[in-house]
């Protein structure tokens, strides 16, 4: 039975038909911006002045103090299709009474993973033996020629931020035989505990020819001690360029970095500089400052090809994560769930997904 027409939504991009359909099926008219590129700010503003009650946004969109001021009164959500939230400016959404909600848990398995894949793609050569193949360039087999790749198991790997991303990371890499090394803002003892309980397991099963271990440490110790270093901070005041040229300089010469975080969490020039002196032996960057990747970053000198791999945001990318209408597997589906919650959900559910909880107590009174 058709539902009688509620107030409409706005989609800055099409997030997945089959997830967007929950919401027209729900009575809610949703509104696609029609290009796959991003509206220009102006758009968004037009679509929020014009009444809108939800808007969904990618982490594409910067939705300012502008946007949500011209929302106060009208707008009840804005769902950001990501689990980053550093394009949206959450105090002012505070401000105006408007709660944000986002996808948290279900793309932590994917972006993990792809971490993980790309720490040993870049260590292992991997890309520059397809090209190598591809383009005719393998001649004989030989021991060592032309390149040799650097082995995983058994070294240490340095972590830094150790939320949902970087435990699930921790755990995946485990598996290596690898130790360890993470710093957080708050340890977690019970997740130390498990991974030294897997680890014991790993002896006891001879995976493993020594005990691997397991530590939390300053940002330096991290730096120092990591063979392979990956981030899994979210983009803050304090994140951004967490790894400029200092913490680079500390990192040993045969070290990785793999950053699936946040684009500006690293300095990219100072990034390039240390690849090209060899100051660091390699990196792997699935994000950028300036996304998609400008056509003259420096990142794409062509020198740095065979040890710097680079990938276009694809961390959560997968069909199953991306697209899922299911609110417990993928991120469209948790988005729009997100919004009904909100719109519609008992006073418990509206608070799952909602970033700034202090926006929803003030729509309340
Ligand atoms: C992806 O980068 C996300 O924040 O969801």
């Amino acid at each position: 039975m058709p539902h009688e027409s509620k107030p409409r939504l706005y989609a800055t991009c099409d997030i997945g038909r089959e997830a967007l359909d929950r919401l027209r099926q729900s009575g809610y008219p949703v509104d696609v911006h029609p290009q796959p590129e991003a509206p220009p700010h102006e758009e968004i503003l037009r679509q929020v002045r014009s009444g809108i009650i939800g808007l969904i946004t990618t982490l594409r969109d910067p939705i300012d103090a502008e946007i949500l001021k011209a929302g106060a009164g009208s707008l009840w959500v804005v769902a950001q299709d990501a689990v980053g939230l550093d394009n949206i400016d959450l105090d002012a959404a505070t401000r105006f009474g408007i709660p944000v909600v986002h996808t948290p848990e279900v793309l932590t398995d994917a972006t993990a993973e792809f971490a993980l894949f790309l720490l040993g793609a870049v260590s292992r050569k991997i890309m520059a033996s397809e090209r190598l193949v591809r383009q005719g360039g393998w001649k004989l087999w030989h021991p060592y020629l032309p390149f040799l790749g650097d082995e995983v198991s058994g070294k240490t790997v340095g972590i830094v931020g150790l939320g949902r991303i970087g435990k699930s990371f921790a755990l995946k890499c485990s598996g290596l035989g690898v130790d360890l090394v993470t710093h957080t803002r708050s340890p977690d003892l019970d997740f130390a505990e498990s991974l030294q309980e897997i680890f014991e397991l790993h002896g006891a099963i001879d995976f493993v020819q020594r005990r691997q271990t397991f530590s939390y440490v300053g940002l330096e110790e991290c730096l120092r001690r990591a063979d392979y270093l990956s981030l899994h901070v979210p983009l803050t005041e304090e994140t951004r360029h967490l790894i400029d040229a200092l913490a680079l300089s500390r990192m040993k010469a045969t070290a990785y970095l793999i950053n699936t975080a946040r684009g500006a969490v690293v300095d990219e020039q100072a990034l390039c500089g240390a690849l090209k002196e060899e100051r660091i032996a390699g990196a792997a960057l699935d994000v950028f400052s300036q996304e998609p990747l400008p056509q003259d970053s420096p990142l794409r000198d062509p020198s740095l090809e065979d040890r710097l791999l680079l990938t276009h945001h694809l961390g959560s990318g997968t069909y199953e994560t991306r697209l899922s209408a299911d609110a417990q597997r993928g991120m469209a589906g948790r988005c729009v769930q997100g919004v009904l919650d909100v719109l519609e959900g008992s006073w418990e559910q509206r608070w799952r997904y909602v970033a700034n909880r202090e926006a929803l107590k003030r729509r309340r009174t």
